[in-house]
């Protein structure tokens, strides 16, 4: 296993929209131990391929309570199921430091591939189904600033571009 490096907002290439896996086989299992080392390694919950410059539509989440096993989904795909709208604060890996709050769907079902390449279902509420649809937006080259105003959004890549000039002169 590896750590990876994580892709920071505003990189473009959090920008790219990612392929579909056509074959679960070890390498996207590598893929999938990496990307775990390297959440777990950054204090997240939810980790997309593209955060670590892979274009697959890959996603790993854990949000380390004992309702939710650590999930692993290969190409996800979901759908809405309600109408109810969850507002919750989000933070993101690759937008490190930024808290705001998002509002999405609150319950929805996903379909994806396991770790050996088998279709599964799962319908997820609450925190889950906000952290599938986050990861999933990833996957599109979407981040969750997106779905902020423009200003707020500029305000944030200002202060995000600052700190790493700040960073780079240490
Ligand atoms: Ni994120």
């Amino acid at each position: 296993m590896a750590l990876r490096q994580i892709l920071e907002f505003p990189d473009l290439r959090l920008r790219k929209v990612a392929k579909p896996v056509a074959d679960v086989d070890d390498t996207i299992r590598r893929l999938i131990d990496d990307m775990f080392e390297t959440m777990y390694e950054a204090q997240g919950i939810g980790l997309a391929a593209t955060q670590i410059d892979v274009h697959l539509r890959v996603v790993v989440i854990d949000l380390q309570n004992e309702i939710n096993e650590p999930l692993i989904m290969i190409n996800p795909e979901f759908e809405v199921l309600t109408q109810e709208i969850d507002e919750m604060q989000e933070g993101c890996l690759s937008v490190p430091g930024i808290y705001e709050v998002v509002k999405r769907p609150e319950h929805i079902r996903v379909r994806a591939l396991n770790r050996v390449g088998n279709t599964f279902e799962l319908e997820a509420y609450g925190l889950l189904a906000v952290c599938i649809q986050h990861e999933c937006d990833h996957l599109n080259g979407k981040l969750f600033v997106d779905h902020l105003s423009n200003l707020k959004r500029s305000r944030i890549r200002s202060k995000l571009t600052k700190q790493k000039r700040a960073e780079a002169a240490i």
